[in-house]
């Protein structure tokens, strides 16, 4: 049987976990996820993406405001909030389809392995308020937030946590199996 390449072992590693610590990230990790976002390809090159990265405290705070209920208790211990933003004109507009959302998409998961190749937790959330990001951090009307993500080191204290969401992060990722999802023909 062929080895695992590393693009898959990193992909089993990530696991979107909800226990955060509150430790700081350092800046050369700070910069590797930046470039990974940078580098990530786009249809016709446009680049839709923007992010706003909350680091200082006050930045974070007005993030978890956008928070929903749901990923308050714990994404609010990240210290790093990512606000992923698109912008329709930069979509690359081919008759009948959109691909800026997908390319905010393809950033956001180079993103996300950026973080796991330094041993982090980067839980994406479609759980935010759009209107309330836009209002606190001035955003343009062009810039549509559609993720949010919360990255800092994993934690083994799960007291943070909502009842429901205990001992969550051990069970099996649920899949679907490669056969429903792809036809090799
Ligand atoms: C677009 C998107 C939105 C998500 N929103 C939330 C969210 O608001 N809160 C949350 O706890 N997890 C959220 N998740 C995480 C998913 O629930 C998680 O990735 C999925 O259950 C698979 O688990 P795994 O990533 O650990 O394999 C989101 C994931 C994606 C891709």
């Amino acid at each position: 049987m062929s080895e695992q390449g590393q693009i898959v072992r990193l992909l089993q590693k990530r696991y979107a976990t909800r226990s955060i610590d509150t430790k700081t990230l350092e800046e050369s990790v700070i910069s590797d996820i930046l470039e990974a976002a940078r580098l990530t390809p786009s249809c016709y090159n446009k680049q839709p993406w923007r992010y706003l990265f909350l680091e200082s405290e006050e930045a974070r705070q007005k993030g978890i405001k956008a928070l929903a209920d749901a990923n308050k208790p714990w994404a609010s211990r990240a210290p790093l909030l990512i606000i992923g933003t698109t912008r329709e004109k930069d979509d690359c507009v081919l008759p009948g389809r959109s691909y800026h959302q997908f390319d905010l998409g393809l950033s956001v998961m180079n993103i996300m392995l950026a973080a796991t190749e330094h041993d982090l937790v980067a839980r994406p959330m479609a759980g935010f308020s759009p209107e309330t990001a836009r209002e606190l951090f001035g955003l343009d009307n062009e810039d549509e937030p559609l993720i949010m993500l919360a990255i800092g080191h994993p934690s083994d204290d799960e007291a943070h946590l909502p009842e429901h969401y205990k001992g969550a992060e051990d069970k099996p990722r649920e899949r679907k199996a490669a056969d429903q999802i792809t036809q090799r023909l």
